[in-house]
């Protein structure tokens, strides 16, 4: 299994300066070591962009959200096929700030991630808990909960390959604040146990990835750690110098 070495982009950026971070990105990584792969989530404006600056190199391409239809009266959204007519090979589902601000449900974020597979993107479904429900002794609960739901309408054909969890505690996302080691393998470890559900014994094929205030200094540190397959990286994924020592830790 490779290593899934992803930026977020979230809302950042405009067509130039996405460009020329991925014309360079593009150079620092090469050649990228064998054990990996280097994805970037960027906003639906730049994809375009985006694709004709990844050319040639090894870099895939994302969408940070799609909706479930084919296409129709969705004001506002995005279909997988857009995206893959854009460049895009993954999506992105569940972030938190999705859950937390636009107010999508767990049903809902299964939903998406069922048709997106569907269609042939690769999805990276992310999860995660708020400060209070950890302290409140709910990771596990809250975990599980999300899991299930993410992938509760995932056929059993799709190839355990084209899905990664992204484990990102919403306490730890723009922080500074990294969850430690311990706290990173019991989340992963939990995670593994809970992919058993819908997997069986392919459950070792899912990515699981973390996210969560990653840096240069302790990308290394973090993709060392049991159960942990790469990381997702928001703030220190703008810019190319830095994004690029995280992917070649
Ligand atoms: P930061 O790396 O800025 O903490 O963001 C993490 C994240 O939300 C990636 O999806």
């Amino acid at each position: 299994m490779k290593l899934l070495m992803a930026a977020n982009w979230k809302m950042y950026k405009n067509q130039e300066s996405a460009r020329a971070t991925l014309v360079e990105l593009a150079t620092r990584i090469a050649p990228l070591p064998q054990d990996r792969e280097v994805a970037v989530f960027a906003p639906f404006t730049l994809l375009p962009a985006c694709a004709a600056a990844v050319q040639g190199s090894p870099i895939r391409l994302g969408g940070q959200n799609c909706y479930p239809e084919s296409e129709g009266a969705f004001t506002g959204e995005i279909s997988p096929g857009m995206l893959q007519d854009a460049g895009c090979t993954l999506v992105l589902t569940g972030h938190s700030e999705r859950r937390a601000i636009l107010g999508e449900s767990d049903e809902f974020v299964g939903q998406k991630t069922a048709f997106a597979l569907q269609l042939g993107l690769d999805v990276v479904l992310c999860i995660g808990e708020t400060l209070a429900q950890r302290e409140a002794g709910k990771l596990e609960e809250v975990l599980a909960r999300q899991l299930a739901a993410g992938l509760a309408d995932v056929p059993a054909s799709v190839p355990p390959q084209r899905i990664s969890i992204a484990y990102e505690p919403v306490w730890a996302i723009g922080t500074g604040k990294v969850a430690g080691p311990v706290e990173i393998v019991a989340a992963h470890t939990a995670v593994r146990h809970m992919l058993h559900n819908n997997f069986k014994e392919n459950a070792s094929q899912v990515r699981i990835v973390y996210g969560g205030s990653v840096k240069p200094d302790n990308a290394k540190e973090i993709i060392a750690l049991d159960n942990v397959n790469g990381v997702l990286v928001g703030g220190a994924s703008l810019q190319a110098e830095s994004f690029s020592r995280i992917a070649l830790a």
